[in-house]
C-alpha cells in the first residue's frame, strides 16, 4: 500500500465539513503527518459540526465558520491548497425530504460552485469528493460494485450524485484531478448523536449510553456494512496521495455484512446494561428505505491498496467509551 505520510508534510490541505465526524478526524491524522490543515464549516446546529470535535488541535489548525453556499468564501479559501477533501454535505435523508432545496442548494449547487472556484482561482488543487452509497438507491444485486445502476430513492441520494459526477466532469473535462468515495455507514467518535437525524447509530448510541432501549424498525433483518471513521480517513488520504485515483469512484465497505437486528444484538452485548426492541417501520421511512445493502470494495482494494482494518466489534468498544466520558459535549442533559 502507499506510503501517505510523506506526501502530506507541510502541504496546505483544506477540508470542508471539517468539524464533522470525518473531516475532524482526518484533521486530526493530518496533523499528524505534519500538513497545514485549513477547516471550513458552516456549524448550522442540525448538522454534524462540533468545535468539540478538534480539541487537542485547536491550536495546529486554521478554522474558518463559513457556508460552502457562499462562493466569494470559498474562492478565497481553495487558493494556495494544494489538497482539497470535499466533505460538507447536508446529510439526513429525512432532512432531505422535508426541505429538498435545502439538500439542493448544498450537496448540489454548492459542489459546483466550489469546483468552479477550483478551476478559476487554483487548478492544480487535487480533489476527494465524499459520496455516497445511497446513490445506488435499492440493490439490483449483492454485494454491490461501482458498475451497479444508480437509481436513488430520496432527494439527498440524487443531489449528492450529482455532486459526485460534477466532480468527476472537473476531473474530465478541465484537468482538476478528482475522485469520490462512495462510503456506506461510517461510525466512530466525534459523530452527531444528539437525535435521529443522522444515521440510525447516531440515535442508539445516546439512548445506550442513556441507558434506554434502542428501537430496531421492522423485523431488524435489513443488511448494512459498517466503516470504522479511522479506516475511512485512510481511505480518503491514500486517494488524494495517489494518482491513480483521479477520475475515479470507489466503494468503501467491510467484510462483515451485519443485519441490524444482531448489530442492536452486538451493542446491547458490549454495552451490558440497555436493551433493544423491534417497532414498526415508520412510513417515512420506509419509503426511502434500500433494503439490503453491501458493497463489493475490491476496486479500492487492488488500485489504492485499501482495506477496512478496524472489526466492528473493536471500533463500537472504542465508540461507546469516547461517548461514555465525553456525553456532555454532544447533548445536554433533559435535552
Ligand atoms: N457518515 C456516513 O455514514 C456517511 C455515509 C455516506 C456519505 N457520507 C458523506 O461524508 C461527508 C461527511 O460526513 P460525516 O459523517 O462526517 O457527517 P457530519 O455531519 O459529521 O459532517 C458534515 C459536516 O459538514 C458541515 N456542513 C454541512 N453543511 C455545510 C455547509 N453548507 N457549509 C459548510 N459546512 C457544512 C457540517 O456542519 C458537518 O460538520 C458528507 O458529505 C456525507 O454525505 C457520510
Amino acid at each position: 500500500m502507499l506510503d501517505t505520510a510523506a506526501h502530506f508534510k507541510d502541504k496546505r490541505v483544506l477540508i470542508t465539513g471539517g468539524l464533522g465526524l470525518i473531516g475532524s478526524n482526518l484533521a486530526r491524522k493530518l496533523v499528524e503527518l505534519g500538513a497545514e490543515v485549513l477547516l471550513v464549516d458552516s456549524l448550522i446546529p442540525e448538522y454534524g459540526g462540533n468545535l468539540f470535535n478538534i480539541t487537542g488541535i485547536e491550536d495546529k489548525v486554521h478554522v474558518n465558520i463559513s457556508d460552502v453556499r457562499d462562493e466569494h468564501s470559498m474562492s478565497y479559501l481553495v487558493q494556495g491548497q494544494t489538497y482539497l477533501f470535499n466533505l460538507a454535505g447536508q446529510t439526513s435523508h429525512m432532512d432531505s425530504m422535508q426541505d429538498p432545496y435545502v439538500d439542493l442548494e448544498i450537496n448540489c449547487r454548492a459542489q459546483l460552485s466550489i469546483l468552479e472556484t477550483c478551476r478559476k482561482y487554483n487548478p492544480d488543487i487535487k480533489v476527494v469528493f465524499a459520496s455516497t452509497r445511497q446513490i445506488y438507491g435499492k440493490p439490483q444485486y449483492l454485494p454491490v460494485d461501482e458498475k451497479h445502476v444508480l437509481r436513488p430513492v430520496d432527494f439527498n441520494g440524487i443531489n449528492k450524485m450529482a455532486g459526485e459526477r460534477y466532480h468527476i466532469l472537473y476531473n474530465n473535462i478541465y484537468g482538476i484531478r478528482a475522485s469520490a468515495l462512495r462510503l456506506t455507514n461510517t461510525f466512530g467518535p466525534r459523530m452527531r448523536v444528539k437525535d435521529a437525524r443522522q444515521m440510525f447509530l447516531g440515535i442508539w448510541i445516546r439512548l445506550l449510553i442513556e441507558g434506554k432501549p434502542i428501537q430496531v424498525y421492522g423485523d431488524g433483518t435489513q443488511i448494512r456494512d459498517f466503516n470504522y471513521v479511522d479506516d475511512v480517513v485512510e481511505a480518503f488520504l491514500l486517494a488524494a496521495a495517489s494518482e491513480k485515483a483521479n477520475g475515479e469512484v470507489f466503494n468503501l465497505g467491510a467484510d462483515n455484512p451485519i443485519c441490524l437486528r444482531d448489530f442492536a444484538k452486538l451493542l446491547v452485548e458490549l454495552d451490558g446494561r440497555a436493551e433493544y426492541c423491534l417497532v414498526p417501520f415508520p412510513f417515512d421511512r420506509k419509503a426511502i428505505d434500500i433494503g439490503d445493502y453491501y458493497a463489493d470494495y475490491s476496486k479500492i482494494r487492488s488500485i489504492l491498496g485499501w482495506v477496512p482494518k478496524v472489526q466492528l466489534r473493536d471500533g463500537l468498544i472504542r465508540t461507546l467509551a469516547y461517548y461514555q466520558q465525553y456525553r456532555d459535549k454532544y447533548w445536554e442533559a433533559g435535552e
